[in-house]
């Protein structure tokens, strides 16, 4: 890893992936967003989605995008890469999605929340907060692929391979094993919780949808690099090590088990404020 930039353990590497790239494109047409609108990409990371975003509203005058992230290394990283966004107003904001009130003070049209709200701890204060933040008649959309029931048998296995050959290599190569620190749990929810919680905050479920998709090795080590997977995977452990051992253990059990892909399935969301 000779050359590795402070960007080297950042989200953008996996948000690359184009089977990643059209997940959340359909999130942003199922959100029906439209030239002229005001948008909160909520826990937008180093921006891919508020490009995605910025495609759909593009040289309309009058829009505005805002990105919100608690992370300050990602937030700097969008406000690089999208600087050049012609006509249309982007707007990036440091902070959590529970103070979304406070960040953002005029009424929107639409929020999208991609792959976070499993990290989450309050989902009703959220999304109480997104219902302040929205019009009546605004749209909230959201994804994840952590919810209840998400795991496949074969996707579970392959997990506690993975998990385990990460665990023997990272001992074997570098001496090294996890500290039994507490990470910041994913909240799973099903789709029925998902539903009860928006409607206990003044929304209408429009559409819910599970979808299956096939990711190759590349997706399970581009997530790898990530460093909040990789203190969920291997708490404690420092990154490079850490990263290096997932990436290696991913190889070693496609090629021994002659995986092409493994499945995860994505749940999508969307709903009208009332
Ligand atoms: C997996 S990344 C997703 C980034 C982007 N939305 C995407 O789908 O490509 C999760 C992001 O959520 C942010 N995040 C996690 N919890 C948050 C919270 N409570 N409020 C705001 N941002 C949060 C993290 O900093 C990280 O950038």
């Amino acid at each position: 890893m000779v050359g590795m930039t402070s960007t080297e353990f950042s989200y953008n590497r996996f948000a690359a992936n184009a089977w990643y790239q059209a997940l959340n494109v359909h999130l942003v047409e199922l959100a029906q967003v439209q030239p002229g609108q005001k948008v909160v990409d909520l826990a937008c990371g180093p921006g891919s989605v508020t490009k995605i975003i910025l495609e759909k509203v593009r040289d309309a005058k009058n829009s505005v995008v805002i990105g919100i992230d608690m992370s300050s290394s990602a937030l700097k990283q969008a406000r690089e890469d999208l600087s050049n966004a012609s006509n249309t107003l982007v707007e990036f904001a440091e902070g959590r999605a529970e103070d979304l009130t406070r960040l953002v003070r005029d009424k929107v049209d639409t929020v999208v929340f991609c792959n976070a709200i499993h990290l989450v701890e309050d989902k009703s204060q959220v999304m109480r907060e997104v219902s302040d933040t929205l019009r009546s008649g605004g749209i909230f959309a959201f994804n994840s692929s952590f919810f209840k029931g998400d795991l496949t048998d074969e996707t579970s296995q392959f997990y506690r391979r993975w998990m385990m050959r990460s665990l023997r290599i990272l001992k074997n190569d570098f001496g090294l094993k996890p500290s039994k620190e507490k990470v910041m749990a994913r909240q799973a929810l099903s789709i029925a919780e998902y539903t009860e919680i928006l409607e206990g905050n003044g929304f209408q479920v429009s559409t819910t949808e599970i979808e299956p998709v096939e990711v190759p090795l590349e997706g399970w080590q581009d997530i790898s690099y990530f460093e909040d997977f990789i203190a969920g995977a291997l708490p404690g452990v420092p990154l490079k090590e850490a990263s290096h051992s997932l990436v290696e253990a991913a190889a070693q059990i496609f090629s021994e088990f002659e995986l092409s892909s493994v499945r995860r399935d994505w749940l999508s969301i969307v709903a009208v404020r009332q």
